[in-house]
């Protein structure tokens, strides 16, 4: 039986992004990245972040993750300032980076290994949860890619964290696996009950998953230009005609127009 995050009394806020500004040097010279960036994610919702490449979506999710410190401006989550990584905020990327000495099991349980506190039923369950029952002891080399992912998600869900941070994770998988794998996410979502903060540059993709889509962009610097709720209710459909105006404001933002992409 998969149980629920339990929501603090008066939990509302995930996320609270207020006037961040951050930016690097390159050869001396420093580029701003993000500015004056305004955001706020409540408690459980699925926002997706579309951008141009370039426009700063992972140095965002690496300020949110405590990777990183912003320039200028504060970063709370769940009422609590970012002052670097921790375990109520998990990391995706779009490489599953399993340790290839360590099985499915093990690299589940890495994070409990390293803190010293095994739960062998939530590592268990973590593995149910992604399909993955049976190749508790393959090896990473002996798994499809979506397979690894899923490994990945398992170990990034394992200890029930209240923020998933994921950066472009279904990227490198192909065009069928990774419709199974937003469906496969999608679930784990409504069951874990966590806030999702995702990168992806897949429109569609956005529109099946987010409770909110955000488009970033801009010369120079990135801000935010669109913050669009998508209303659909779940269970969607990929081909629901509420999404057509959607992809087409979307896309527009991201400066497509239907005509480009004739
Ligand atoms: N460690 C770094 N040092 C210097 N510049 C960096 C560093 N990390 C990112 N940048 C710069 O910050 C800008 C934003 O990079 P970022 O990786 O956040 O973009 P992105 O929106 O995630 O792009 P993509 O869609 O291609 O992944 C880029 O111009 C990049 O050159
Ligand atoms: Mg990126």
């Amino acid at each position: 039986m998969v149980t629920a995050r339990p929501k603090a009394p008066g939990e509302e806020l995930a996320l609270h992004v207020r006037g961040v500004e951050h930016g690097y040097h390159i050869d001396g010279v420093y580029r701003p990245v993000i500015h004056e960036m305004n955001l706020t994610v409540e408690a459980g919702e699925f926002v997706a972040l579309l951008g141009p490449s370039g426009c700063g979506k992972s140095t965002l999710l690496r300020l949110i993750a405590g990777l990183e410190k912003p320039a200028a401006g504060w970063i709370e989550v769940d009422g609590r300032p970012v002052t670097g990584p921790g375990p109520d905020r998990i990391v995706m990327f779009q490489d599953p980076t399993l340790y290839p000495w360590r099985t499915v099991r093990q690299n589940v349980a890495l994070s409990q290994d390293i803190s010293g506190k095994r739960n062998d039923q939530a590592v268990e369950e973590a593995i149910r949860l992604v399909g993955l029952s049976g190749f508790e002891k393959a090896w990473p080399h002996q798994l499809s890619g979506g397979m690894a992912q899923r490994t990945a998600l398992a170990r990034a869900l394992v200890n029930h964290p209240r923020m998933l941070i994921l950066d472009e994770p279904l990227g490198k998988l192909d065009a069928l696996t990774r419709l199974t794998m937003q469906t496969e996410l999608h679930r784990l979502w409504k069951e874990r009950d966590f806030t999702a903060i995702m990168v992806t540059h897949d429109v569609d993709e956005a529109l099946f998953l987010a409770t909110r889509v955000i488009v970033l962009g801009g010369t120079n610097h990135s801000r935010i230009l669109s913050d669009i709720r998508v209303d659909a209710p779940f269970h969607r459909h990929r081909d629901d005609p509420c999404f057509l105006k959607l992809r087409q404001e979307i896309l527009s933002q991201l400066g497509y127009s239907a005509d480009s992409l004739l």
